[in-house]
């Protein structure tokens, strides 16, 4: 069974570490992609406006499992670097929000990031590339889409085969949608304005009905706020900000945590794991994973509280 906010042990024994994290499915598998947080937490110094609270960079674990519930460690699939303090993996930066697609053309499974220095001034989007799902991952460097900035994101891939970049970015106050290369491995030039104003982050988009969704939460860094979701005909057309899609008891503060991805259940109808991070900020390697049922009631995501829950039944 999964079981929201409690500790989640892998195949082995050990508790999953794979926060901020993300599912790929390929070839009958589903594959888990998060941060690795260990070891001491502590809060930068000299950041006053936010409780800048941090883990070294640990890179991108990798999980796998058939069944959602049973994950087994695969390795690092993109690990931080040690020794070089001007690269963008050093453990002195910020390796945050792993999403993982595979490119049908190239054969080549992306890993899009969020990369940033301790301070969050950084704001760029990191990409890596691997042959094989569970890596290891090649970096291939960051960028800031169009000379934007981009904090927390997702990518999305569509049934057309186009992917999207959806990040944070204005400071955070506005949120950018942006097409990305056939091969997914660079922003194009073809990008919108979303959620203006909204200061909205954490996004996680799917596709429903032939419509886009986009959940978000509000910008109040480690602390939970509640989610709002948005609507649109397109990725690229205008998105319009809807509802809490969170029903029942702690449903305003997203049940205490976080939205990060949203995983379709494979061979299930209308029916997908809404993944969240239940951010513990004064020791970030004990945040909790708080994967709950979401599904659609005319046309509208509902999220419910569940103590315990198995998705495949
Ligand atoms: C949150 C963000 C997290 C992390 C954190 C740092 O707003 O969603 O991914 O960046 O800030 O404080």
């Amino acid at each position: 069974m999964i079981r929201p906010g409690e500790i989640w042990k892998d195949h082995a024994g050990q508790p999953i570490n794979a926060h901020g994290g993300s599912i790929l499915f390929y070839k009958g598998v589903y594959y888990w992609f998060g941060e690795i947080k260990s070891g001491r937490t502590w809060r930068v110094e000299g950041i006053n406006s936010w409780e800048d609270y941090r883990v070294n960079a640990g890179g991108v674990s990798c999980y796998s499992s058939k069944d959602l519930l049973d994950w087994k460690f695969l390795g690092t699939a993109l690990s931080p670097d040690r020794k070089d303090s001007s690269s963008d993996l050093h453990i002195s930066k910020v390796i945050e929000r792993p999403k993982v697609i595979f490119n049908k053309t190239t054969h080549q499974f992306v890993m899009w990031m969020h990369i940033d220095r301790q301070d969050y001034s950084y704001a760029k989007a990191g990409v890596a590339v691997s042959t094989s799902p569970e890596g290891p991952y090649h970096y291939l460097g960051s960028v800031s889409p169009n000379g934007q900035m981009s904090r927390d994101m997702t990518v999305f891939q569509d049934e057309d085969g186009k992917a999207y970049l959806i990040y944070s970015s204005e400071n955070n106050k506005t949120m950018q949608v942006c097409l990305l290369s056939d091969d997914y491995l660079k922003p194009t030039s073809l990008y919108r304005r979303i959620l203006i104003g909204a200061s909205r982050e954490a996004p996680a988009m799917i596709k429903y009905n032939a419509k886009y969704f986009l959940l978000t939460s509000l910008c109040t860094g480690w602390d939970p706020n509640a989610a709002l979701y948005a609507v649109a005909d397109k990725p690229l057309s205008e998105w319009k900000l809807v509802d809490n899609p969170c029903k029942g008891k702690d449903g305003d503060s997203t049940y205490h945590s976080q939205s990060t991805y949203i995983q379709p259940i494979v061979g299930k109808l209308n029916r997908y794991i809404f993944m969240a991070d239940r951010w513990n900020k004064t020791n970030l390697e004990d945040s909790r994973y708080v994967w709950l049922p979401l599904y659609f009631i005319n046309g509208k995501p509902v999220i419910e509280w569940r103590k315990e829950w198995s998705p495949l039944q």
